[in-house]
């Protein structure tokens, strides 16, 4: 029986990627670890929530051998935009966090660890049209220059130990649970929330600003499939290239108003718009489709009618 731990529980993706997995492998058998937000009483009386600061191993280990723990998803991170004003902090978080998780899993012989790399980890000298599997890695962010760097601790592991760890270079995602929480990719997620309650969005990069983005649903779908993989299938080791769909602001913006009535939008870009300016706007994820078998299925259309649909609906 699988004992699954997740760190980052509250985070965007935890917080939708805890409930599919407990639909799957039983509410008791999947570990919440949040470590500073408060849960929703929904989400505690789930199954069993606990809080740990993953920079401190101590508190890991002991949940680790509380529940008997056998695979992991370390999803803590401190994102792009906030980690550009604190990169002590997203150094911090981002690196230590992920070697305690690293040394713990060899140290109890966890089956599979998943850990989520990003486009982030791409930079302004990698061909940022149809983005290469392999292909040069020099990102401007410390968030960027974390998940290169754990790209390549996670594949050391793979290399040295024998562990079976797994990866994905996410989109940005798109989801309705979780407000937006501190990445470059957050405005087309704001877009719709604040489309709802304003009319209208200011949007902090560029009309033709063009980034590969995922609706939650595929993100999930991708994580879980990657997971189940058998490990012949898995030839990558450091993260595999994942996309959906890409759409420059100013098509999103226009999908939008397709779906909330009288919606506008500016675009007034800030300091992130640097940021997305070294991402790619397409990206080559045939290794994750050859591999094991991803297929995404929302496009912008289906991920504005989902989101306005449940966005209305939890009001
Ligand atoms: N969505 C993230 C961010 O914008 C990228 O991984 O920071």
């Amino acid at each position: 029986m699988e004992k699954i731990l997740v760190t980052g529980a509250l985070g965007q993706i935890g917080s939708e990627l805890i409930p599919a997995l407990r639909k799957k492998f039983g509410n008791e058998n999947v570990i919440a670890v949040g470590h500073r937000k408060e849960p929703s009483e929904e989400f505690k009386n789930a199954g069993p929530f606990e809080r740990a600061d993953t920079r401190n191993k101590d508190e890991l280990k002991a949940l680790i051998e509380k529940y008997n723990i056998d695979t992991i998803y370390h999803l803590v991170g401190v994102l792009s935009a906030v980690g550009e004003k604190n990169p002590d902090l997203a150094w911090d978080v981002n690196m230590n966090g992920l070697k305690n998780i690293l040394e713990l899993a060899v140290e109890y012989k966890i089956k599979r660890l998943f850990w989520p790399s990003s486009i982030a980890a791409f930079g302004p000298t990698t061909p940022l049209e149809n983005t290469p599997q392999k292909t040069i890695l020099e990102p401007t962010t410390m968030y960027g220059v974390t998940k290169v760097a754990g790209e390549l601790l996670c594949q050391y592991y793979f290399v040295k130990y024998g562990l079976d760890v797994r990866s994905l270079r996410y989109p940005g995602i798109i989801s309705w649970k979780t407000p937006p929480g501190g990445g470059t990719t957050d405005y087309a997620v704001a877009i719709y929330y604040e489309g709802l309650e304003k009319g209208h969005y200011d949007c902090f990069v560029r009309g033709n600003t063009v980034l590969p983005m995922m609706y939650m649903d595929d993100a999930v779908k991708a994580t879980m499939q990657l997971m189940e993989a058998e490990p012949e299938k898995i030839t990558i080791r450091t993260a595999y290239n994942l996309t959906a769909v890409s759409f420059s602001a100013k098509e999103l913006a226009d999908n939008v108003a397709e779906h909330i009535e009288g919606f506008t939008c500016t675009f007034i870009p800030d300091e992130r718009q640097k940021i997305a300016d070294s991402w790619p706007s397409t990206i080559d994820d045939s290794k994750a489709r050859e591999d094991w078998g991803w297929n995404h299925q929302f496009g912008l259309d289906e991920i504005s009618a989902d989101m306005v649909k449940n966005l209305k609906n939890n009001k």
